[in-house]
């Protein structure tokens, strides 16, 4: 198997801030409870005219430019989101249809929070089994549209946003050296949106019900996101053969600030290890890991060698990890050690 390894990253986030002040004066809640219970101060809202396509086009764009490469340079576009533009045709197909990249074939994953993990790990495969040579992965979410804004529980804790990242060949051993993907299905009522899908499909009472929206028991969901966050970053630790004391950075899924802290102190992980930006942005599911990410990597926060951990937990339940060992994307020169289409005619 050919490596793996992002060659760029880029994000992008709506201008419109809701900060919790806002919120104030929406649901009985104050600026306190939701800072102690979440470490989020605001987050970002998509205009009325923006979708989810139109957030992940700036993303990808940017991906794009810090990769070198243009969109018909893409051969395949993962897209991890909840909130689709619409069910059919998917995400993916609309965005590229947007970015012009015509050579790249274009599907939605559907697992919630985990997404764009769950978009490396597919990536990984078609890459290292020479299928694909350029790869495209999004984390996107415009939630605003399915969080209930009369529902404190919830509406508090989510806000929109995009995350992209450029994935090409590397030589094996660098790039992303381990992934754990997992589920729960059984555990799907948890955090659900009841209706609009084939087992209850849209009408006049799932509206007046207020089916179409997050439904979510946070303090169950805490619990077991915190126990699959470390296990699946031990999982990845395993796998590689390295330890906690190996990862120089981590980047979790941003979905409480206490579940972050939670699950590295049960690593053994310093603060500064972590990175955070639930503070601005909320929990904006598949989209905070690469936004966090492409944040981190223009700060230089990240640097070339550096063990990268990226952990999330979600909706379904899903969870997974990605162990990764950096490669500066502006100066990767990428490996291609099998040329994709050569593979492709071979039948691999
Ligand atoms: C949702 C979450 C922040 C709630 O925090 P918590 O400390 O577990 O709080 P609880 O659910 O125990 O609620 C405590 C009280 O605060 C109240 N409360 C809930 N939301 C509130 C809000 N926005 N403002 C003020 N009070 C609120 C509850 O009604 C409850 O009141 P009660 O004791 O009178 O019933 C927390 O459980 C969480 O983050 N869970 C995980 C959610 C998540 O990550 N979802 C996405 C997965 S990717």
């Amino acid at each position: 198997m050919r490596g793996a390894t992002l060659t760029g990253t880029g994000m992008y986030v709506p201008d419109r801030v809701l900060t919790n002040r806002d919120l104030e004066h929406m649901v009985e809640t104050s600026d306190e409870w939701i800072r102690e219970r979440t470490g989020i101060r605001e987050r970002r809202i998509a205009a009325p005219e923006q979708a989810s396509s139109d957030l992940a086009l700036i993303a990808s764009q940017r991906a794009l430019e810090s990769a070198g490469l243009e969109a018909k340079d893409l051969d395949q576009i993962i897209l991890a989101t909840t909130t689709p533009d619409r069910f059919l045709p998917s995400c993916a197909c609309t965005l590229q249809a947007k970015l012009g990249a015509t050579n790249a074939a274009a599907y939605d994953v559907f697992a919630a929070c985990t997404g764009f993990v769950y978009g490396l790990g597919i990536a990984r495969g078609i890459i290292g089994t020479g299928q694909a040579d350029t790869v495209l992965v999004i984390g996107v979410e415009t939630l605003s549209r399915i969080v209930d804004y009369t529902d404190r529980n919830t509406c508090v804790l989510f806000g929109d946003g995009a995350g992209a990242a450029v994935l090409q060949p590397c030589a094996a051993g660098d790039g992303l050296l381990a992934i754990a993907m997992g589920s729960d299905g059984t555990l799907g009522e948890v955090l659900e949106v009841p209706a609009g899908g084939s087992s209850l499909p849209a009408s006049a009472e799932t509206v007046q019900a207020r089916g179409h929206f997050i439904k979510m028991r946070g303090r169950e969901l805490f619990k077991i996101a915190v126990r699959a966050m470390e296990d699946s970053v031990r999982q990845t630790l395993e796998t590689t053969g390295l330890s906690v004391g190996d990862i120089d950075m981590m980047v979790p899924h941003q979905a409480n600030q206490r579940i972050m802290d939670a699950v590295r102190e049960r690593l053994g992980l310093p603060a500064e290890k972590v990175i955070g930006n639930i503070e601005r942005y909320g929990n904006t599911s598949s989209a905070s890991i690469p936004i966090s990410l492409d944040e981190a990597a223009r700060a230089g926060r990240l640097k070339p060698g550096d063990h990268v951990s990226l952990v999330a937990f979600g909706g379904g339940a899903t969870w997974g990890a990605a162990l990764m060992r950096w490669t500066q994307p502006a100066a990767l020169q990428p490996v291609l050690a099998v040329p994709a289409a050569a593979a492709r005619e071979g039948g691999r």
